[in-house]
């Protein structure tokens, strides 16, 4: 056995491409939970960044998920930046990954009071363009996808507080009905999708949710094309509404489909292990309400990863909000998702600690990689990180770890000063090491 000594990278000026791979988490679940949610008969979702759909956050998104919304890319701002100019490039990506992983869309979405272009919000139109302008919009979007896309958010947040309707360049052009107006371009586009009005604080019986429901009750004796509403649940911690499934049942009864769209859980930072335990117990809340209502479609993430959360750029001092953490290592609330879509868990969902493996720089004969063991809801006082390079590759050189290989076998110690981690913490070490031929990267167990 060759023992190696902390030691300082001798490969700092390696060029080339930054490789990245990630080990699965030691205590990954065992079931990815898209095939839980499958089996319940569920849609288990998250919004994504079409440009971030590679590496580590492209395995989780394709792996554990059966749904995939467009965090911005088809919102008009995005896809018309100019007037006649149109810019599909991240919502193709999207969908083409999508169809690449067997998942379904959500569009997201056609009119709305955000996030639109200038032009058409600097614009003066009478309400014949207005019209219009709308029309076309929705004609050309839903057009495009036609056939790819199972549901659109075609009407976001189009509500008050108080269950009036809220003040938009839409409703103050055009009057309520541009929301059936919307609705019926979009049946015309694509027959197939179901069409979805979409808004936030309507989770429980409130003002808001309720106004929600005479609309659509009102639509559906119109016969006009409403197939779902979309519950955006932004939660915040520890304040699931006692009446969600309530809720979710009344929209259930007046015949249309509900959908959980934009599900996070906000708590101030930092977290602890105590708040990553009430998060978890609020995301099983809002996953056991829709498995118990046959009519709830399904519930989506806002972003499965905190690196990838709208939330603390929002909400300042608010984070952490999503199932995994910054380092992709899954919090207890994803082991909540899985448990409550029928899951068991080899991890108490008490909190985890994980290891991720990376390879930062790459050539001919030799790499340099590094290992990030993070905690989340658990924390180490001392650790060891294990795997086996199964492709010949050789340990040359470790730093901020005792590393020793042994055959294939590598196993590194923390060093005096790095043996803790604490909960929310990570410490990470690094390597240098030989290869040829091929260089996969290794699970790595931590122990
Ligand atoms: C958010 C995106 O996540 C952010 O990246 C963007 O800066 C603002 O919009 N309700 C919605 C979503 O319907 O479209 C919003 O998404 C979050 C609130």
């Amino acid at each position: 056995m060759r023992s190696l000594r902390t030691g300082s990278s001798l490969a700092a000026l390696v060029t080339g491409a930054a490789l990245l791979f990630t080990a699965p988490a030691a205590h990954a679940a065992d079931t990815p939970l898209r095939d839980l949610a499958a089996a319940k008969g569920k849609v288990i979702g998250t919004a994504v960044t079409g440009s971030k759909l590679t590496g580590t956050y492209g395995d989780i998104a394709g792996a554990q998920f059966n749904s995939l919304t467009p965090g911005n890319a088809m919102k008009w701002g995005t896809v018309e930046p100019t007037q006649g100019s149109f810019n599909w490039t991240e919502a193709d990506q999207i969908v083409a990954f999508a169809q690449a992983h067997n998942q379904q869309v959500r569009g997201h979405t056609l009119v709305w009071h955000n996030q639109n272009p200038s032009w058409l919000t600097n614009g003066t139109w009478t309400s014949a363009q207005l019209s219009s302008l709308l029309q076309n919009h929705i004609g050309t979007e839903v057009g495009r996808y036609k056939g790819k896309i199972t549901a659109w958010d075609v009407v976001n947040e189009p509500f008050n507080e108080d269950g009036t309707y809220r003040s938009t360049l839409w409703y103050n052009g055009l009057g309520a009905d541009y929301i059936p107006n919307a609705l019926t371009w979009a049946h015309a586009a694509d027959p197939a999708a179901k069409l979805y009005i979409n808004d936030y604080n309507v989770e429980g019986v409130n003002a808001k949710s309720t106004a929600l429901y005479n609309l659509v009750k009102d639509l559906k004796s119109r016969g006009v094309p409403i197939d779902g509403v979309g519950l955006q649940a932004h939660l915040i911690l520890g304040q699931v509404p006692s009446s969600l499934q309530q809720n979710i049942q009344r929209f259930a009864d007046l015949g249309v489909d509900v959908s959980v769209t934009e599900l996070d859980v906000r708590m101030a930072l930092p977290s602890d292990s105590t708040k990553l335990a009430q998060q978890a117990a609020d995301y099983k809340s809002v996953l056991n309400a829709c498995v118990a209502v046959t009519r709830c479609a399904g519930v989506t993430v806002w972003g499965f990863t905190d690196s990838d959360s709208w939330v603390p750029g929002t909400f300042p001092g608010y984070g952490a909000a999503t199932p995994y953490d910054e380092n992709y290592a899954p919090k207890p609330a994803y082991y909540a998702i899985a448990e409550a879509l029928g899951g068991t868990t080899t991890t108490p969902p008490t909190g985890a600690c994980t290891a991720t493996y990376s390879v930062t720089s790459q050539w001919n004969t030799g790499f340099t990689g590094q290992v990030t063991i993070g905690c989340s809801g658990a924390s180490l006082s001392s650790w060891k990180a294990s795997w086996t390079f199964g492709a010949g590759q050789q340990i040359t050189q470790a730093w901020n770890a005792t590393c020793s290989q042994s055959g294939t076998a590598v196993t590194c110690t923390n060093a005096s000063y790095n043996g803790s981690v604490p909960d929310g913490g990570s410490v990470t070490f690094g390597f240098n090491a030989s290869w040829s031929g091929s260089n996969p990267a290794p699970t790595v167990t931590l122990g």
